[in-house]
């Protein structure tokens, strides 16, 4: 179900969310190999730790990402068009979104799908202050979902989903190539959508973003442990279990996982949990793609790549959309 932003009111997950997270992390101690969802990972405090990956040296995608729209803002919103209803997938990815909407004629609306309710309503509260005269449209919700998009006072011209940052990437392909499906019947025969893609390149440089010297991105890994500790009563001992994230060239993709750093019994509600010394868990993927990945992809999912943008280095794309059919005419 969606639910408008503002009549959402409260800090934290309701019950029946608890409920299905301690479902879904017994399930997954309970596979061999162990597996944890990634969206575990972003409660407050998981949610500042990205905020300061995306601030490390290491962490080449945002600023480079963020390079992209500097240079290229007015071109992409020309090639958008007018009267956009420009829908987001994430909570207002900051700057770039700024960017882009500084840059759009006369957006009928902007419309944020974000599954945090204090996440939302912190981006309307900060672009609603910057953009008085753009339409907010929140939604409360998972944007893996079915989506209505909201009708806005302004008829648009066409849909556009945003979805930058290459959480794209954090999708398995199968999943990936069901989310781009999805995008494409949300965006309706004239819509479009617009997409960061990080991109395949030396796998050093790739390691390093997710190895930070700083620790920040161990920090975030483990804070899912710290988190089931903080809300489902587990016995997590942060100190016996390492951060992994390797890059899998073969799969093209920056594998992360949590180590078990020797034999040991985790306790989660009334369930006990063994790990063997050296034991890992998945926690996430980070898929990268080249060029030609990609638009194989987005084919398979009946759209077309029309325009791309990289910064400088070619390390991040930026890629635009539309249905196949619509271009064929
Ligand atoms: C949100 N997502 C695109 C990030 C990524 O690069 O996969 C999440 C992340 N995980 C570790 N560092 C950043």
């Amino acid at each position: 179900m969606i639910v408008p932003a503002r009549h959402l009111h409260g800090h934290g997950l309701p019950p029946s969310d608890h409920t299905t997270m301690l479902a879904d992390v017994r399930e997954g101690l309970q596979r061999t190999p162990k597996r944890l969802s990634s969206k575990y990972f972003y409660d407050a405090e998981g949610s500042a730790l990205f905020e300061a990956i995306c601030a490390q040296p290491e962490y080449y995608l945002t600023g480079a990402e963020l390079a992209i729209m500097r240079e290229h803002a007015a071109d992409v919103a020309a090639v958008l068009g007018p009267s956009v209803l420009l829908i987001e997938y994430g909570s207002g990815s900051g700057l770039k979104t700024q960017l882009l909407l500084a840059q759009l004629a006369t957006p009928a609306a902007y419309v944020p799908i974000e599954i945090s309710p204090a996440a939302l309503q912190e981006s309307i509260a900060r672009l609603g202050g910057t953009f008085p005269h753009v339409e907010m449209l929140p939604l409360c919700a998972d944007f893996t979902q079915r989506i209505t998009p909201p009708r806005s006072a302004m008829q648009p011209l066409r849909r556009v989903i945003y979805f930058p940052g290459s959480t794209l990437g954090n999708f398995e392909a199968h999943e990936a190539l069901a989310l781009l499906s999805k995008m494409r019947d949300e965006m309706g025969e004239q819509g479009a959508a617009l997409i960061g893609i990080d991109l395949k390149k030396d796998s050093a440089i790739i390691e390093a973003a997710y190895n930070d010297a700083a620790g920040v991105t161990a920090a975030f890994t483990l804070n899912m442990l710290a988190r089931f500790n903080r809300e489902l009563g587990a016995d997590f001992d942060l100190a016996q279990f390492n951060h992994r994230a390797r890059y899998n060239g073969m799969a093209g993709r920056i594998e992360t996982h949590i180590v078990s750093r020797r034999a040991q019994t985790v306790k989660i509600a009334d369930r006990s949990f063994n790990f063997a010394a050296d034991e890992a868990m998945l926690v996430e993927y980070s898929c990268k793609y080249s060029l030609d990945d990609f638009a194989r992809l987005a084919a398979r999912a009946g759209l077309r790549v029309k325009n791309i943008w990289m910064d400088a280095k070619q390390q991040f794309s930026l890629q635009y959309l539309e249905r196949a059919e619509a271009l064929d005419g």
